[in-house]
């Protein structure tokens, strides 16, 4: 436990003293309380915000970007002792993915154990947005990328407002490229949207969760996000 003012300097926010001024103010809320005494104590569970911003100290967390190749199972182990995300990453950490994709989808996936994190991005009605990249048999017209917008039954449910645009059609293999943006992730999310309205995805990558696009990264490539990165993702959690 340490001194909220304390707390909000050592996140690199802004002095000790400006950090009692804000707090006086009521620009500081701890747990989405509103905090106007100095000398409240919090620690790293805490959600500290100032004028909005969360604040997060990094306590040996660690955050991981990986370009997930295909062949790789998204979990931390396998009863069949396939590789796994997890094995792709050089880290002593119990880190653990963010959501799932398929053993044959490729992409960005996000790793870390920051439990907190993962919670707020994995929750749809934080409204994250996710883009994939399908290749689907067949031509897709401007009906069908509106049944996909407006959403489709799988399962019994309809998912959500979606964005979709075609980026091209590929004549010689008869093949559509679509991207589809969604924020739910339920469980082959894309390939049953495109099934519902009769198409077949044969190849399916997510270029990006959020801001962080993995174009810059080799397929099974990784990086570490830096802290701005984290902070910015928490508060497009935070602030939908
Ligand atoms: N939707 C799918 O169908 N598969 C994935 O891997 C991710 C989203």
């Amino acid at each position: 436990m340490e001194r909220l003012n304390k707390f909000i300097a050592s996140s690199g926010y802004t002095s000790r003293r400006k950090a009692d001024l804000l707090i006086i103010n009521g620009k500081v809320k701890v747990n989405g309380k509103v905090i106007r005494e100095l000398g409240v104590k919090v620690d790293s569970n805490d959600l500290v915000t100032v004028e909005g911003n969360v604040l997060k100290k990094e306590e040996n967390k660690e955050y991981f970007l990986l370009n997930k190749p295909r062949g790789v199972i998204t979990a931390v182990t396998d009863d069949l002792n396939r590789k796994t995300v997890v094995d792709l990453i050089d880290t002593d950490k119990r880190i653990y993915p963010v959501g799932r994709l398929d053993y044959d989808t490729t992409g960005a996936l996000i790793l870390t154990n920051d439990g907190e994190l993962a919670n707020l991005l994995m929750h749809p009605k934080n409204n994250i947005d996710k883009v994939y990249i399908a290749k689907v048999k067949g031509l897709i017209g401007k009906v069908e990328i509106t049944k996909l917008e407006r959403g489709v039954y799988i399962d019994g449910v309809k998912t959500s407002k979606a964005k979709a645009r075609i980026r091209k059609y590929d004549k010689k293999s008869d093949s559509s490229i679509v991207e589809l943006t969604i924020h739910e992730g339920r469980n082959h999310q894309v390939k049953k949207m495109f099934e519902a309205i009769g198409y077949e995805v044969v190849k399916l990558k997510r270029e990006k969760i959020s801001f962080l696009s993995v174009l810059d990264l080799k397929s099974g490539e990784y990086r570490q996000l830096n802290i701005k990165e984290v902070k910015k993702l928490y508060n497009d959690a935070l602030n939908r």
